[in-house]
C-alpha cells in the first residue's frame, strides 16, 4: 500500500511540472471553461464552415476540459482582434492538413504526464498503435484517403468514446468505418473488395448488436483493433473469435484440425464460419455434400468424411427424438395433464444437444456421441412420462365412460320404477 499522503504529494508534483509550462490554448484549470475569443467570434460568423466548429463546442470534451480552439490551432484565444488572435507568429494554423493530424492529437494524447491531469485512466498509446496500422503506414507515405484521428473521432464536438452519440460507440462504428470501407470504388484502388460492411451487416453479430442491443457482440474494431486497425494475420484469427467463444476455441485447439489447418495454412474459425458474414450454423452444415463445410477438404470415404456422416446422423437423431417427445408431451398437456417433470427432462435433453453441437469442434465421434447419448436418455425419460400420462388419460376416460353408463342405467331404472309406481 502506498500511503495517501505520498500519492497526494506525487500528484501535486506532477501537477506542478504541468503547470510550470502551460500549453498554449489550455487556458484555465482542467474542467473549467476558458476565455476564448476564437469561440465567441466564430459563433457569430455566417459561413457554416467557420461557425460550425464553435457551435459543436457545446458538447466538445476538449472545451469541457478547458481546452480552447487554440489548443489545436494555436494563436491567441484572448485577443479580440482577428489578426492578433489568428497570428501565425503565435503558432496559428488554420487549415490543418490530414498528414499533420496524428502529430497534433498525439502532442497531448501521447503525453502521459499531461493526460494524467485530466483523465488518468485513458491510455496514451493511440498514436503509437495508429502508426503501425494500415491507415497509419499509408498516411506516413502521404496517402490522405486513409483514416486519421479525425476521420473516426471528428475534430470538433469530440465526444468520449463511451458516449452513445460518439462515432466510435459500438452501435455507430459500422457507419464510421463504412464511410470509406463501403465505398467500393475507393477500396478497389487498394485491392480490397469493399464488401466487408455489407457482409458484416448480414451477420448474426450485427443482428445481436442492433436488434438485441447486445454490446458484447463484435463490431469492426473488436476484431481489428481501434487504433492498430490491421486485419488479424492468419494465425491470430482463431484468437480473435476465441476471445469470446471460449468453448469452441478450446475444443478446436485439442482437435486434429488445430495442426492440420496450420499445415495447410487455413485460419481456424474463419474457414468454416467466414469472418464478416457469420451466420447461425446448424446440423445441416455437417457433411461432405454440396454447401456442407467438411466437403471442402474431406470426401465421403476418408476418415474425416466418415466421422462427419456419423456426427450428422447422431445430431439429427437426437434432434428428432426431442421433437417427437416434445409433441407427445404437449398433447398430454392439452389433455389437462401436469407435465412439469417431463418438461424438465426435455430442457435437460435440449442442453445436452447444445453441448453435443459444440463438440463438432472436437472433430471426433466419441465426445459428441457421449452428449447425444445424454440427449436420448433425457428424451426417453420424458417420453416415458408422456406414455404414463397417456395411460392415465385412457384410464380416466374409461372410468368416465363406465360411470356414465352406471349413472345412465340408474336413471333408467329410476324412471321405470316411478312409472310403475304411477301405474
Ligand atoms: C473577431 C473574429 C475572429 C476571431 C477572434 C478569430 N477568428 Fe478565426 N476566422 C475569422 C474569420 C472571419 C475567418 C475567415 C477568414 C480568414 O480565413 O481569415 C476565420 C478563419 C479561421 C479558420 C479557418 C482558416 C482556413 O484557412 O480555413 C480557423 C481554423 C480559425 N479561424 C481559427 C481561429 C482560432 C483558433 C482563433 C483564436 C485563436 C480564431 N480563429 C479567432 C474570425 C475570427
Ligand atoms: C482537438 C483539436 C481541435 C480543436 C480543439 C479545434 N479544432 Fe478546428 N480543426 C481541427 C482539425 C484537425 C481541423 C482540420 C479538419 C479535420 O481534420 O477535420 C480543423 C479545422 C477547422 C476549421 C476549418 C474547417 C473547414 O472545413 O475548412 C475551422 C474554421 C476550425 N477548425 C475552427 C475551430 C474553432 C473555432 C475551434 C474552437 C471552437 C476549433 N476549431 C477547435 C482541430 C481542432
Ligand atoms: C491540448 C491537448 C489536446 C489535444 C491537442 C487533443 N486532445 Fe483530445 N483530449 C485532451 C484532454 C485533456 C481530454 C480529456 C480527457 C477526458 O476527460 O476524457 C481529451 C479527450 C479526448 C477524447 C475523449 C476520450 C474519452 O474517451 O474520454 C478523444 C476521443 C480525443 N480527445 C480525441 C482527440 C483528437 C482526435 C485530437 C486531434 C484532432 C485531440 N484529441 C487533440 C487533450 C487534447
Ligand atoms: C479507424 C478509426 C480510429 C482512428 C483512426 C483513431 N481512433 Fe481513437 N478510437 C477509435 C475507437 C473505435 C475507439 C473506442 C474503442 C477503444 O477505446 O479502443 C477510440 C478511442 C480513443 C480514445 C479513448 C481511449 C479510451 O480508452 O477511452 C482516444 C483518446 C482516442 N481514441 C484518440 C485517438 C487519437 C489521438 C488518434 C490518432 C492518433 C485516434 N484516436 C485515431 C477509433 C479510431
Ligand atoms: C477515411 C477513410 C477510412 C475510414 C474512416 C476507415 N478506413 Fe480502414 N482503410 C482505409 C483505406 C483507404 C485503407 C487501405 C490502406 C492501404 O491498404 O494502404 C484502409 C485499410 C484498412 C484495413 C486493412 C485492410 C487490408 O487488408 O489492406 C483495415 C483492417 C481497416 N482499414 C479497418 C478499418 C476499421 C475497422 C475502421 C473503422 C474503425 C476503418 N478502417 C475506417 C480508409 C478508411
Ligand atoms: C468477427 C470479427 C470481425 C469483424 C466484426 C469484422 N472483421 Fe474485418 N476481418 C476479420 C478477419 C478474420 C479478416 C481476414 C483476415 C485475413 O483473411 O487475413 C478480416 C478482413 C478485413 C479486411 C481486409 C479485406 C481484404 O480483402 O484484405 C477489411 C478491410 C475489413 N476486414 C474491414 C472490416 C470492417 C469495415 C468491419 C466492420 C463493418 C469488419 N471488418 C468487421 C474479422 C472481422
Ligand atoms: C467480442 C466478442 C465476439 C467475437 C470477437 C466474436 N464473436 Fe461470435 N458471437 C458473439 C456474440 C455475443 C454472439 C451471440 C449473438 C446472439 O446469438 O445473440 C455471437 C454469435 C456467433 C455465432 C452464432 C451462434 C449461434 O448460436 O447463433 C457464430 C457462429 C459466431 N459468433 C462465430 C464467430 C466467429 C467465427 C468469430 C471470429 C471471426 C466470432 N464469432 C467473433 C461474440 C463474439
Ligand atoms: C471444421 C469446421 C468448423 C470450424 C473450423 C469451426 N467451426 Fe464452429 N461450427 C461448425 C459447425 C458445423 C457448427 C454447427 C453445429 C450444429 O449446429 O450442428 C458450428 C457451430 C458453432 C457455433 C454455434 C454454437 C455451437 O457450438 O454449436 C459457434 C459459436 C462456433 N461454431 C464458433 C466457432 C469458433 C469460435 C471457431 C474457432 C475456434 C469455430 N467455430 C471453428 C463448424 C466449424
Ligand atoms: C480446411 C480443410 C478441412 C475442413 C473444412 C475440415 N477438415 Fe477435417 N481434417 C482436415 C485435415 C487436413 C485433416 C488431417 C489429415 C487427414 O486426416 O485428412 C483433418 C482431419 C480430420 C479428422 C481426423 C481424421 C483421422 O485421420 O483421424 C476428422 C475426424 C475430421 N477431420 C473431421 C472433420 C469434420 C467433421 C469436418 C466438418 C465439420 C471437417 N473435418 C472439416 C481438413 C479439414
Amino acid at each position: 500500500m502506498i500511503p495517501r499522503a505520498v500519492l497526494a504529494l506525487a500528484c501535486l508534483a506532477v501537477a506542478a511540472t504541468g503547470l510550470a509550462a502551460p500549453r498554449p490554448g489550455t487556458v484555465g484549470p482542467p474542467g473549467k471553461a476558458a476565455v476564448d475569443t476564437c469561440l465567441d467570434c466564430h459563433r457569430s460568423l455566417d459561413e457554416t464552415r467557420l461557425s460550425q466548429p464553435a457551435e459543436q463546442a457545446a458538447t466538445d470534451i476538449h472545451r469541457l476540459q478547458g481546452i480552447t480552439c487554440a489548443g489545436c490551432h494555436g494563436g491567441d484565444p484572448r485577443a479580440e482582434d482577428p489578426e492578433a488572435a489568428m497570428n501565425p507568429a503565435l503558432g496559428f494554423v488554420g487549415a490543418i492538413a490530414p498528414t499533420a493530424v496524428p502529430a497534433l492529437c498525439s502532442s497531448c494524447h501521447s503525453d502521459p504526464s499531461f493526460m494524467l491531469r485530466y483523465a488518468p485512466n485513458i491510455p496514451t498509446d493511440q498514436a503509437a498503435q495508429y502508426a503501425t496500422s494500415r491507415h497509419g503506414l499509408a498516411l506516413a507515405k502521404g496517402d490522405t484517403r486513409v483514416a486519421t484521428c479525425t476521420s473516426c473521432h471528428g475534430a470538433h464536438g469530440v465526444l468520449p468514446a463511451d458516449d452513445a452519440r460518439s462515432p466510435v460507440y459500438p452501435s455507430r462504428i459500422v457507419a464510421t468505418c463504412g464511410r470509406c470501407h463501403a465505398d467500393a470504388a475507393l477500396m478497389r484502388a487498394y485491392g480490397i473488395s469493399g464488401n466487408e460492411v455489407a457482409d458484416y451487416q448480414q451477420s448474426v453479430h450485427y443482428a445481436a448488436l442492433t436488434q438485441k442491443n447486445d454490446l458484447s457482440a463484435p463490431t469492426c474494431n473488436d476484431c481489428h483493433g481501434s487504433h492498430g486497425a490491421t486485419p488479424p494475420g492468419v494465425s491470430s484469427v482463431s484468437n480473435v473469435c476465441g476471445t469470446c467463444h471460449l468453448t469452441q476455441r478450446e475444443l478446436f485447439d485439442l482437435s486434429p484440425h488445430k495442426e492440420a489447418f496450420a499445415s495447410i495454412e487455413q485460419p481456424a474459425c474463419e474457414t468454416c464460419h467466414g469472418n464478416h458474414a457469420v451466420h447461425t450454423p446448424d446440423d445441416t452444415w455437417i457433411g461432405v455434400g454440396k454447401d456442407q463445410v467438411c466437403g471442402n477438404c474431406h470426401v465421403a470415404d476418408d476418415p474425416g468424411g466418415q466421422v462427419a456422416a456419423q456426427l450428422a446422423a447422431r445430431l439429427t437423431g437426437a434432434n428428432s427424438a426431442i421433437a417427437a417427445t416434445r409433441e407427445r408431451v404437449a398433447r398430454a398437456e392439452r389433455a389437462g395433464m401436469l407435465m412439469d417433470e417431463a418438461l424438465v427432462q426435455l430442457e435437460e435433453a435440449h442442453q445436452a444437444l447444445v453441448l453435443a453441437r459444440n463438440q463438432v469442434h472436437a472433430a471426433a465421434l466419441a465426445p459428441l456421441a457421449r452428449e447425444t447419448g445424454s440427449v436420448l436418455a433425457a428424451a426417453a425419460k420424458a417420453d416415458r412420462l408422456a406414455q404414463a400420462a397417456e395411460d392415465e388419460i385412457r384410464f380416466r376416460r374409461t372410468g368416465l365412460a363406465v360411470s356414465l353408463v352406471v349413472i345412465l342405467l340408474a336413471a333408467v331404472a329410476l324412471l321405470l320404477k316411478t312409472r310403475s309406481l304411477e301405474r
